[in-house]
């Protein structure tokens, strides 16, 4: 169970397929798009970093040159799934080896057949190569003609953010010819070079088309008959973001394989590595099986390995949804499965927001407030960029303010959770004392700032803001902001005291540079008790004040429907409903495990399971219900949740999978296995598992890092 694949071509679904065969190295990724072309494709490729900007979203990622164009023409007919006739069509993502590979025997309108079979992959051995090989074998004498390119007109769905600078062929130092194409970005002024060279089974002298923007290599081949002709494409791939001379690093890397077998045998390797530490295997359902799996994949093709300036957006690299901008999605949803199975890469996430506090300083600044407020939105800088207004989904012609940027204060205790969880089960004292240790004091500071004291009830409140679900904005007292700012702010404390005895002198820079005087340190502690936490005495929690109030749904009155409760009710109206969107007082669950008795699970789970849009609603929502659910000792309901999330792209359910890839539900599906059906839990002296594995499900084992040691868990479900 390690592939995806597609028996037949349908322009139509074309976009989600595009999505699902997305190839990527933590570099750059590269939506499955044929090498041909077709009109109505989304063909794209995202390299982490490389932002432009735009209007209204501020900036986003660029749509780089397109490595992949090849053309394959017999006797001079262009193949094209769109004339002829397609004899055979198989397309296959191996998750293992991180290869796409299609396979097509195709009738030209003349009459003439060849088989052909196209294979790339973004190598994860070098992270600026891509290989893309074509093997054609022809059922007729005659000429086959190739032509490869590199084209700088790409655009972000009609908005260009290339310039072209230069392009040239040249000498290798070892007699191989390559080809260069340098664009720049508009805007950010990022320089991006390609670089080309073609490697064939027979020998090769292409001719250089030297069309401006597109360079080609073309080659014609004497076909005969069964005999196999096969070009392999290597491309280098460099930005001013990587090296002073991109030129040269592009060349260098295009230069260096020997051969397609080679940079394969390096991609399997490397591949290989991967998966000894990730690897999830399911026995007893296929369908969990390649989607854990898959989801793996698309998380570990999008992590950055080797650059800590970067962040996942909500789409990882897979499309123009978000616009490559990373959310709380990546500390809450993605980053656990980093910090469990590639702490390397958790550690990068990690030193993004490190190295963007300074925005997050000034954000909070220009609010009015101390500390560090991370961005709803963040891109290349830090800086907020989520829009301010988007098109108002019941009539687009109108806008609708976005109001997350300047109210889901949560982002910083979500930062904040993600850095603590990440020294617990690395223990890495060295980068926690280093950078980690001041995410955590500076977000208390922030919380400390910006609660309010309320004389009149004696307690602290947090006004106005907006909690994960996104179905209710600018509420009073959201429960999982106001008990996360709590938990931000005790643990802020407890750090303190760990560094002045473990780092006395880290303690006092950051005593010093943050100004933590032990007034602000008591009025920390005084925030933190007097937090106001709406819980009645049986337990049920108001997910924010006034909730209770609204007027209640029963979301069964409104089926079958194909829309979701915000679109039903609308911007203004859904603010009057319990209907929610997503997990909000359940997320409480998931992440603060030990402080709630199995009591007060129960009791908030069945009110708010029946209120949320688990079908429409957000693609956050269904893992996490599922991992409440396991809680409760729920497992036919945990399962119904799960597969939904893990259903996510596979099986586009909310349509817009052409978009990318739902990370968050990809990172949320393993977290279920792992947290929900595996029951894994850290305690005081290790972890331990507390497995609630579905009743059709014969094995589930899962790896894991702690504390620098690889761990297995195996657990086989009683006969
Ligand atoms: C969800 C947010 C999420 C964002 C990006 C929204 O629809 O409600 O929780 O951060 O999508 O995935």
């Amino acid at each position: 169970m390690w592939t995806i694949s597609e028996n037949s071509f349908t322009a139509e679904t074309q976009r989600h397929k595009e999505t699902i065969f997305t190839i990527g190295n933590g570099y750059l990724s590269t939506r499955g798009a044929l090498e041909e072309g077709y009109p109505n494709e989304s063909r794209a490729t995202f390299v982490h970093g490389v932002f432009d900007d735009v209007p209204i979203a501020i900036t986003e990622l660029a749509n780089a040159p397109d490595w992949l164009s090849f053309n394959v023409l017999l006797n001079g007919e262009r193949f094209s799934l769109d004339s002829g006739t397609i004899l055979k069509f198989e397309r296959v993502l191996d998750l293992r080896t991180g290869v796409l590979t299609r396979t097509v025997r195709w009738k030209s309108p003349s009459g003439l057949i060849a088989a052909f079979k196209f294979e790339r992959f973004a190598s994860l051995a070098d992270e600026h190569l891509l290989c893309l090989r074509c093997v054609v074998t022809p059922e007729f004498d005659g000429a086959v003609e190739v032509r490869a390119a590199l084209n700088g007109n790409t655009d972000n769905e009609g908005l260009a953010h290339w310039r072209w600078m230069s392009q040239s062929q040249r000498d290798l130092d070892d007699g191989q010819q390559a080809v260069h194409l340098h664009s720049r970005t508009r805007m950010s002024g990022i320089d991006l070079i390609l670089a080309m060279r073609l490697c064939a089974s027979s020998p090769l002298q292409p001719d250089y088309w030297d069309v401006e923007s597109i360079p080609t290599l073309r080659q014609v081949f004497d076909a005969r008959r069964g005999e196999t002709i096969a070009v392999t494409k290597f491309v280098g791939v460099a930005t001013s973001r990587d090296s002073e001379s991109p030129l040269a690093l592009a060349l260098e890397r295009v230069a260096k394989p020997s051969s397609w077998e080679k940079a394969l045998e390096e991609q399997r390797q490397a591949w290989a590595e991967e998966w000894k530490r990730t690897d999830v295997t399911i026995e007893g359902d296929d369908e969990a099986q390649i989607a854990v799996r898959f989801s793996l994949f698309q998380l570990l093709i999008a992590a950055p390995r080797n650059d800590p300036r970067v962040n996942i957006g909500a789409k990882t690299l897979s499309g123009f949804g978000y616009r490559g901008h990373a959310f709380w999605d990546t500390e809450i949803y993605m980053l656990p499965v980093f910090t469990f199975t590639a702490p390397h890469v958790a550690r990068n996430l990690l030193e993004y927001r490190y190295l963007t506090l300074s925005a997050a300083r000034d954000k909070a600044r220009e609010y009015g407030y101390e500390g560090a407020w991370f961005a709803w939105e963040s891109a290349d800088t830090g800086e907020e960029v989520t829009p301010m207004w988007v098109p108002d989904f019941r009539d687009k012609r109108k806008l609708a303010r976005v109001w997350t940027g300047d109210h889901a204060i949560h982002i910083s205790a979500d930062v904040a959770f993600g850095t603590f969880q990440y020294w617990r089960v690395t223990g890495n004292d060295e980068w926690f004392s280093r950078q980690g240790a001041e995410l955590i004091l500076d977000t208390a500071k922030f919380f400390a700032s910006r609660a309010e004291w309320q004389e009149a009830r004696g307690c602290y409140a947090y006004s106005d803001v907006i909690g994960p679900d996104e179905y209710h904005d600018r509420v009073d007292n959201n429960l999982y902001t106001n008990r996360l700012a709590q938990w931000n702010l005790t643990t802020a404390l407890d750090v303190l005291e760990w560094l002045r005895t473990h780092h006395p002198e880290k303690a006092d820079d950051l005593i010093q540079s943050l100004d933590l005087s032990e007034a602000r340190l008591a009025k920390w502690r005084e925030v933190a008790e007097k937090i106001y936490l709406g819980v009645r005495p049986d337990g049920l929690m108001e997910q924010f004040e006034g909730y209770f109030k609204l007027k209640d749904v029963n979301l069964a009155d409104y089926e079958p429907r194909t829309k979701s409760m915000h679109e039903i009710f609308g911007f203004e109206g859904a603010n009057e409903y319990q209907a929610i969107k997503q997990p909000d007082v359940l997320m409480l669950f998931h992440m603060l495990r030990e402080d709630y008795s199995d009591e007060v699970i129960r009791v908030n789970y069945d009110y708010y399971n029946t209120r949320t849009d688990h079908t429409f609603g957000s693609s956050l929502g269904p893992s996490i219900q599922a991992i409440v659910a396991c809680m409760m000792g729920y497992p036919d309901d945990a399962y119904e949740h799960f597969i939904r999330a893990a259903r996510a792209d596979l099986r586009d359910v909310r349509g817009n999978a052409k978009d990318g890839i739902h990370a968050a539900s990809a990172g949320g599906t393993w977290q279920a296995v792992v947290f929900g059906f595996g029951g894994l839990r850290l305690t005081s002296s290790g972890w331990e598992a507390h497995p609630q594995l579905p009743k059709h499900w014969k094995r589930l084992s899962f790896r894991f890092i702690h504390r620098g040691e690889l761990q297995t868990v195996d657990l086989h479900n009683p006969k």
